[in-house]
């Protein structure tokens, strides 16, 4: 099919996630992508693209990696579907013991049986990973002596997907603002990323968590990253300090890593830069490498037997996907791939060239700001117009211009790429982000 005919056929039919699509229909000539390999993304016009994002923060393993495309092969050509209720299936078994003997706290012999995350509920995506988080919490809570726990403790700038539930925990206004009579009462406290230290957001979190004790379900966060608020950063120590809290109460934490686990910020998970065993872990995204829509849920055994006792205490939560047998293969061969090719490692070499270059662009464009990074992901911004500002988009136009695929988030201009991104890639990646800021800030009045 001829490109502007793809085109004409989406912009007659498609409705594009997080797109103003009048302005789309009417101004947006899209990325056409035929194919995609390692870092690249290729247009049908035979334009290459650097991949800034790793398309929406999942391909930490760049595109198309072989290992992954043969073990998704091999699996469909057995079984490509089966549902997990009351049935199992080699894939899932496996997946589920490799990421319980990896997870945060795996190592510790001090650790609780009942605080280990042992067990994995497999959904298909990040936001049904915290949807199931939510439920668990409230279920365990309902039917453990616990009835009035039923509020969650939430940070400004969190965001947590898409469902009405991770919307009601999520503290982005301008994603939250619209569904405000559907979301259920939180309590906000301020983003641990604001300048004025995370200090002032712990104080309200053990504030709330002591003179509330009886009600707070759960803490729920992203921890260290803020990915979707536009990548803000905070100390391990917030994490740390809220984990002792919610311990001192009896109460749980939640630690969503759809963006920050699998390597990204230099770790296994951000958790681990905390030294934090959450009672639930949330992992998509980079888990199926972008090959499959995967995703889980790691609970801990004492939530697990928290549901144990009859027929109508058990979670009755799945989706038709639930543990989907491509998803769990191609997961299992993600770990592989990140343990045969030193996937860590790699990030370890390359954080700090991002890192520097970050600080560099700021030191030395004018009106380019807050440089800041952690382990493969880099940001700057370019004002303070949050996500419906104009300033990135500028910067992304530039960016194309110049072969690189680099979708902002309002005015933050960021990158995320593949961890095993070749160095020469990294290093083309660097130079075209700098330039296409040289170039807009050129052309401020
Ligand atoms: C921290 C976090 N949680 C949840 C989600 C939702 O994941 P998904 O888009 O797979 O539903 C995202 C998506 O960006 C995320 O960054």
């Amino acid at each position: 099919m001829k490109r502007e005919d793809i085109v004409t056929l989406d912009k007659r039919h498609v409705w594009h996630p997080y797109t103003a699509m009048d302005e789309y229909i009417a101004r947006t000539n899209p990325l056409v992508v035929v194919r995609a390999e390692g870092p690249y993304l290729y247009d049908a016009d035979g334009t290459r693209y650097l991949d800034a994002n790793g398309s929406w923060w999942v391909s930490t393993l760049g595109h198309r990696h072989p290992r992954l495309v043969r073990a998704l092969t091999e699996q469909a050509g057995a079984l490509p579907h089966t549902s997990l209720a009351g049935v199992t299936h080699e894939p899932a078994a496996r997946l589920a013991r490799e990421l319980v003997a990896m997870a945060p706290g795996a190592e510790r012999a001090d650790l609780a049986e009942g605080e280990r995350l042992s067990r994995v509920f497999y959904t298909d995506n990040g936001s049904t990973a915290v949807e199931v988080a939510i439920k668990m919490v409230a279920q365990y809570w309902a039917q453990n002596g616990r009835r009035q726990r039923t509020r969650f403790i939430t940070l400004s700038g969190a965001f947590h997907g898409e469902t009405i539930g991770s919307t009601s925990v999520g503290g982005v206004e301008v994603f939250r603002d619209i569904f405000g009579p559907l979301l259920f009462d939180v309590v906000h406290v301020p983003s641990p990323a604001d300048p004025e230290g995370w200090e002032r957001a712990f104080a309200q979190v053990e504030a709330t968590l002591r003179e509330h004790p009886d009600e707070i379900a759960a803490v729920i966060l992203e921890p260290v990253i803020q990915g979707a608020a536009g990548m803000h950063m905070y100390s391990p120590e917030f994490v740390r300090a809220v984990r002792e809290a919610t311990r001192a109460v009896d109460t749980f934490l939640i630690a969503d890593e759809v963006f920050t686990g699998m390597g990204r910020t230099g770790a296994r998970f951000a958790c681990d830069l905390a030294g934090v065993v959450p009672d639930l872990l949330c992992l998509a995204k980079a888990l199926s490498g972008g090959l499959m829509p995967f995703a889980v849920t790691l609970a801990t055994e004492r939530i697990f037997a928290g549901f144990g006792g009859g027929s109508e205490r058990a979670l009755y939560y799945g989706h038709s996907y639930c543990g989907n047998p491509l998803g769990a293969a191609v997961a299992r061969e993600v770990l592989a791939v990140y343990r045969d090719e030193d996937v860590l490692g790699q990030v370890a070499r390359k954080a700090p060239k991002v890192k520097a270059a970050f600080e560099h662009m700021a030191r030395t464009i004018p009106g380019v700001t807050r440089p800041r990074a952690v382990g493969m992901v880099g940001a700057v911004d370019l004002g303070s117009g949050g996500y419906l500002a104009r300033g990135g988009w500028r910067v992304y136009e530039a960016a194309r211009r110049r072969g690189l695929y680099l979708r902002p988030m309002g005015d933050t201009v960021y990158i995320a790429p593949a961890l095993n991104i070749p160095d020469a890639a990294l290093d083309e990646l660097l130079a075209g982000v700098e330039a296409s800021l040289r170039e807009v800030a050129a052309a401020r009045p």
